[in-house]
């Protein structure tokens, strides 16, 4: 669960952490749901400046160069499922590449098999919760690391007062 932008930022920077060339970011969710904030997260967690990522304007694609080169990719314009034809998947895919796509429905079956679903859901004003799901082995071991780096950023004032409220701390 995300209870502020702050929130979120710092779920996508620990997640931008673990990431490596070929890993693949497959956002979902609602018209301002968080998936961009998100991905400034993953941005600054890849040692990048988070307001480089941008909300689209005509833009399907934007590429930010590094030793690993961070591609965000944002379905918000198109008008239903793309078509493979459409794309370059060789500039959107890599083993040098880190992929962040939104609206990934729309990319059905064109994004490579082992990817991290993430969908965020509208829960108030300020508050989104977040579902992960893994499509692969790496996927997998992503969701672990990230749920282990979650526990550790926790501080533990907050871990008391979730078991106070009983809440489970390190849930979605
Ligand atoms: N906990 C939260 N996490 C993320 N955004 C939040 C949160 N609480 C409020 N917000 C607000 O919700 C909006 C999220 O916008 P954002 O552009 O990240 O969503 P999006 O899912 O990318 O939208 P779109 O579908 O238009 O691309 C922002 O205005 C942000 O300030
Ligand atoms: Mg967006």
């Amino acid at each position: 669960m995300s209870n502020s932008v702050d929130d979120t930022l710092a779920l996508g920077e620990l997640l931008g952490r673990l990431l490596a060339g070929g890993d693949v970011l497959a956002l979902s969710g609602d018209l301002g749901s968080g998936k961009t904030t998100f991905i400034q997260g993953v941005a600054r967690g890849t040692g990048r400046d988070p307001g480089a990522i941008k909300s689209p304007t005509f833009v399907l694609m934007r590429e930010h160069r590094g030793a690993t080169t961070l591609v965000h990719v944002d379905g918000y314009r198109l008008d239903g499922p793309v078509e493979a034809a459409w794309l370059d998947t060789e500039l959107m895919f890599g083993p040098r590449r880190v992929t962040a796509v939104e609206w990934a429905e729309r990319f059905n079956g064109l994004l490579p098999e082992d990817h991290l679903d993430i969908h965020l859901e509208h829960v108030s004003a300020n508050r989104r919760r977040l579902h992960a799901t893994a499509t692969g082995p790496r996927a997998t071991a992503l969701i672990e690391q990230w749920q282990a780096a979650r526990r550790a950023a926790q501080p533990p004032d907050a871990i008391a007062d979730a078991a106070e409220q009983g809440t489970h701390a390190a849930g979605d």
